[in-house]
């Protein structure tokens, strides 16, 4: 009886752990889906036919199991944006980094566990230009009984900004590739896969989102466009941002966020107009536009039980190259820095680095000019490996697959942002920068503003860091570290480098495996915008990388 008693209590002292983090699985079905959308009748890849694809919602301390099964003619592989991926490299997904792509006809479980992260993230294919229509949210909800750090909202909703082009996506870069020039910009934006009415494609409907007045709401912002950073507005109403990319901030009340590729920005809205129809749009923002598609998407928010004879009030965009305004949002992000939350700022630094971001133009007999664009990361433009993936090749020793010579300085000083001296050439190679396990890391990503000027939104596999400073102009180490902020600096995974200017980055390198790092303008990744870091092994069991999981792609 006193043994059944103990058992009993056992079970029931387990049971809280039992229900506080869950199972959760998912089916992801890589297939073409025939679709009329946006005046094209081209096929385009999917998750589950859907486009945006589904939601993954958990919580907290969760366990996720994706079964993706690759029913399409292409590789694919998908990328948990923004989950930092403990010791879980395997479950990263970019193609060639972590793993090998899953073939036709192939499937493979990504196998992950969340922990101290809750809020929106992305997922996406991380492998040619599927992430186009190869996307969707990620939905962290925090610890059950864990409450929001503001006023629980009314309800949530997801929007998903993307890009969208009338011709195969595939065929768009691989023409480019052969040109050596730039590849066509997008057709139209759209906002959860809807472009709203376009002069090129008439009378579509625009995605709508009905609201009780009186209300407050949570909006999910993701930005899933390919190469183009956007401003998102509603009309007459403004937004409370309360988190960027799965991590709380200060609170602060704007009429327009500024979001790039990779990014994801909570914000909340008052319902307190209480009749109407009130449009949204999302437009492009680069401070130099010259090749850029300048569709802003439109969908509309409207008060229910509002007849049409209200109308519909308008807002315009801002222009295409506001940078101040873009700047302001920008310097406006703190982290929330309470006592649940604290922003853990690595003080004492072991490796000081300063990386160069930008385009250079290199020598091409066969291409259109006879010269070919590419982008590189202190003047090397990065290749990827064909025969297996980059954290294989470190973890069984591969020999020759890549070095670990990665500059952590440019090889040559030069004006980074002036016009001369230019240092536009790159070399290629698969070099990748080591670190010891735990050691603590400044990044100084400085733009070049060598060809085009253009704001680069950098993005770290397998961390978050912290945005310790940003200026114009060429780092000067003894006049901008002096200003740097360590109390309460914005923490994200993505960060934009100003056109022209630079950011410093702080993280601690905590996460065993090899972690890419690339700006998350497509057209920049395919040109060579990437490195990676490979991160040693702590020497506690519990600071090593797990083993592969058995159905680990073959290339
Ligand atoms: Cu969102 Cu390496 O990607």
């Amino acid at each position: 009886m006193v043994e059944w008693l103990r058992v009993l209590f056992m079970v029931a002292s387990l049971y809280p752990a039992l229900v506080a983090c869950k199972l959760r699985h998912y089916k992801f079905n890589v297939v073409m889906l025939n679709t009329t959308r946006l005046c094209s009748n081209k096929p385009i890849v999917t998750v589950n036919r859907r486009f945006p694809g589904p939601t993954l919602y958990a919580r907290e301390e969760d366990i996720i199991l994706v079964k993706v099964v690759n029913n399409v003619k292409y590789n694919v592989s998908i990328h948990w944006h923004g989950i930092k991926q403990l010791r879980t490299g395997w479950a990263d997904g970019p193609a060639y980094i972590t793993q090998c792509p899953i073939q036709p006809k192939q499937s493979y479980v990504y196998n992950f566990t969340i922990k101290g992260q809750r809020g929106t993230l992305l997922w996406h294919a991380h492998i040619l230009w599927l992430r186009a229509t190869v996307h969707g949210a990620i939905v962290i909800l925090p610890k059950l009984g864990v409450p929001y750090p503001f006023p629980k909202p009314y309800k949530e909703v997801v929007l998903i900004l993307g890009e969208w082009w009338k011709s195969d996506v595939e065929n768009v870069i691989d023409e480019a590739i052969e040109s050596g020039l730039a590849p066509n910009v997008s057709d139209a934006h759209t906002i959860n896969g809807h472009s709203g009415p376009i002069s090129t494609c008439l009378s579509k409907e625009g995605f709508n989102f009905p609201v009780d007045p009186g209300k407050t709401y949570m909006l999910r912002i993701i930005n899933a466009a390919l190469n183009e950073e956007l401003f998102f507005k509603i009309a007459d109403h403004n937004l409370t941002v309360v988190e960027v990319d799965a991590t709380y901030v200060k609170p602060f009340e704007t009429d327009v966020v500024l979001i790039a590729p990779g990014q994801t920005t909570n914000v909340l809205i008052s319902t307190n107009l209480g009749i109407g129809s009130y449009l949204i749009v999302a437009s492009p923002f680069m401070d130099a536009p010259i090749a850029v598609d300048n569709r802003a998407a439109i969908a509309s928010l409207s008060y229910i039980g509002t007849t049409d004879l209200v109308g519909t009030r308008l807002v315009a965009p801002p222009s295409i190259n506001a940078t101040s305004l873009a700047t302001k949002f920008t310097e406006s992000l703190r982290s929330l820095n309470s006592k649940d939350y604290l922003a853990n700022v690595p003080i004492k630094i072991d490796r000081n680095l300063l990386f160069t971001i930008g385009l250079g133009v290199n020598q091409c007999s066969s291409c259109l000019t006879g010269n070919r664009v590419v982008a590189d990361i202190n003047n090397i433009t990065f290749v990827m490996p064909k025969t297996t993936s980059l954290l294989e090749a470190h973890f069984f020793r591969v020999k020759g697959i890549f070095t670990d010579d990665f500059p952590g300085n440019p090889l040559i000083s030069y004006n980074y942002t002036g016009m001369q001296p230019m240092n536009m050439g790159t070399i290629e190679g698969t070099k990748l920068y080591r670190l010891a396990y735990n050691s603590t890391v400044q990044l100084i990503l400085q733009g070049t503003s060598l060809i085009l000027p253009e704001n680069h939104p950098i993005h770290l596999h397998g961390f978050n860091f912290f945005v310790v400073g940003r200026g114009m102009g060429n780092f000067n180490d003894e006049k901008d570290s002096k200003r740097f902020n360590l109390m309460d600096p914005v923490e994200r995974n993505t960060v934009g480098v100003p056109s022209g200017g630079w950011v410093a980055i702080r993280f601690r390198a905590d996460n065993p495996g090899v972690w890419f790092m690339h700006c998350h303008l497509e057209v920049h990744t395919t040109w060579g915008l990437k490195m990676a870091f490979v991160v040693d092994n702590g020497k506690e069991p519990n600071e090593t990388l797990l083993p592969p999981p058995v159905d680990l792609p073959k290339c």
